[in-house]
């Protein structure tokens, strides 16, 4: 049991045995804060998906022992990750991706859209919540409404929304939180909003996800897509569907394999050792659970939100060590100067560096970090700057140190107070 006070303090030590990658001589070597990009996988995650590929490495659910027991790995992890998300295993699809899964999704809304009906996509968003949608209006007629960022701040204004919703409004698109701004959007509003014009409410969560574990047991949202590469887990796209949306979608699956709901958005072969581990997400939530809570056993999506708290008050406490020392810099940071609202991912650029520069001189440091677009090429490109060199992005997650934070700073401080 961690040892605590009076406040409960997440362990951010016990935390980082259970990652393989902390155990390597290149951990210390490395500060590690490109995690937006993707997380180290947490060490039930890895051994499952090692006994996967060392014991059951054949085609599922086949007539002889070794592919049952492949199956029921693959079961178990999509019954886990809808228990962590407290919903409905039907109303889960896995797919390779957030941008497969979306564009599925897109394609799959072609039959109930036509001429005369409109679709809002945000200039905040990611491009793979932006580009299929795009080609879907194309095709089918209906209208694509921009809803454009403050050209100043990138923050998206919900009366630009309102203005443009109305009865014709099918399809709203937004991000939970931009992955270059990182203000956390009021989405239940946005879907309030979007439902009262009878809309469906589409959120990529993807960036948040990392940050704030995705409950859904009590979303409004018609679909909520994130990634569990970034959530320390394999490089899978999970998209939950409401059910009364899923009715009114077009199947993409093999036309046999439509009578399950959670088939009917899948249009790739599964990764059936990719999903059989993420059974071990689950069993890395008990793992802090049980460590740091005494309460009695709870359902998993409650027991992942109170871990999830924990991870994100250890790394806000980090980033705005980070954000402070940054308004003494001189650096341009997008969103929010302080920790309310926003996740621990700050994109920022350098009055005397390109972003590249600044990416490769903060690596000689020992801190890893990365810089581009981002694929949110709209955003960049609507606040002026240039997509290809874009942003120095630098993303916490719940497994960094105050060590590690504190040599990014004094990195940062070193190069752009050189060069001032
Ligand atoms: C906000 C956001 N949306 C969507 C995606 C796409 O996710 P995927 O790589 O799973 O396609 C990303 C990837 O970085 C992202 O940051």
């Amino acid at each position: 049991m961690a040892n605590f006070t009076d406040q409960l303090i997440f362990d951010v030590d016990f935390a980082r045995k259970q990652f393989p990658f902390f155990d390597l001589n290149q951990s210390n070597e490395w500060a590690f804060f490109d995690n937006a990009g993707g997380t180290f996988p947490c060490r039930p995650v890895v051994d499952k998906l090692e006994h996967f590929y060392k014991n059951n490495k054949v085609q599922p659910y086949g007539d002889n022992a070794l592919a049952d027991a492949a199956g029921e790995q693959m079961d178990r992890g999509r019954k886990v990750i809808s228990d962590l998300m407290g919903v409905a295993m039907d109303t889960i699809t896995i797919g390779p991706s957030t941008t497969q899964n979306l564009n599925t999704l897109s394609n799959a809304c072609t039959g109930f859209l036509s001429k005369g009906d409109e679709i809002i996509i945000s200039e905040q968003d990611h491009e793979a919540n932006i580009g299929g949608w795009e080609r879907v209006a194309k095709h089918t007629g209906a209208t694509l409404n921009l809803w454009k960022v403050n050209e100043s701040d990138g923050e998206l204004d919900l009366a630009y929304l309102e203005k443009l919703l109305n009865n014709n409004t099918k399809i709203v698109c937004v991000t939970h939180s931009s992955n270059i701004i990182g203000t956390v959007n009021p989405i239940d509003q946005i879907i309030d909003m979007g439902h009262s014009f009878g809309a469906k409410v589409i959120i990529d969560g993807v960036s948040y996800a990392p940050h704030r574990w995705p409950d859904l047991s009590d979303t409004k949202a018609d679909a909520y897509c994130f990634s569990t590469y970034k959530t320390y887990a394999t490089h899978q796209g999970i998209m939950y569907v409401s059910p009364g949306f899923l009715e009114m979608l077009e199947p993409q699956c093999h036309f046999f394999n439509a009578y399950r709901p959670w088939s009917q958005l899948d249009t790739a072969g599964p990764d059936h050792a990719g999903i059989a581990a993420l059974a071990g997400l689950g069993d890395y939530f008990e793992v802090l659970y049980d460590h740091h809570f005494e309460k009695p056993d709870l359902p998993l999506n409650i027991k992942a939100s109170m871990v999830s708290n924990l991870m994100n008050s250890h790394e806000t406490s980090l980033c705005k060590v980070l954000l402070e020392r940054l308004t003494h810099l001189p650096t341009r940071i997008f969103g929010k100067n302080t920790m309310q609202g926003r996740e621990a991912n700050i994109a920022l650029i350098s009055e005397n560096h390109t972003s590249a520069r600044l990416s490769t001189l903060i690596g000689k440091k020992g801190i890893a970090t990365k810089h581009g677009h981002f694929y949110a090429y709209r955003i960049l490109k609507k606040m002026g700057l240039d997509p290809d060199d874009g942003v120095l992005r630098l993303s916490f997650s719940h497994y960094n140190t105050m060590n590690e934070t504190v040599r990014l700073v004094n990195a940062l401080t070193g190069i752009l107070e050189k060069s001032a």
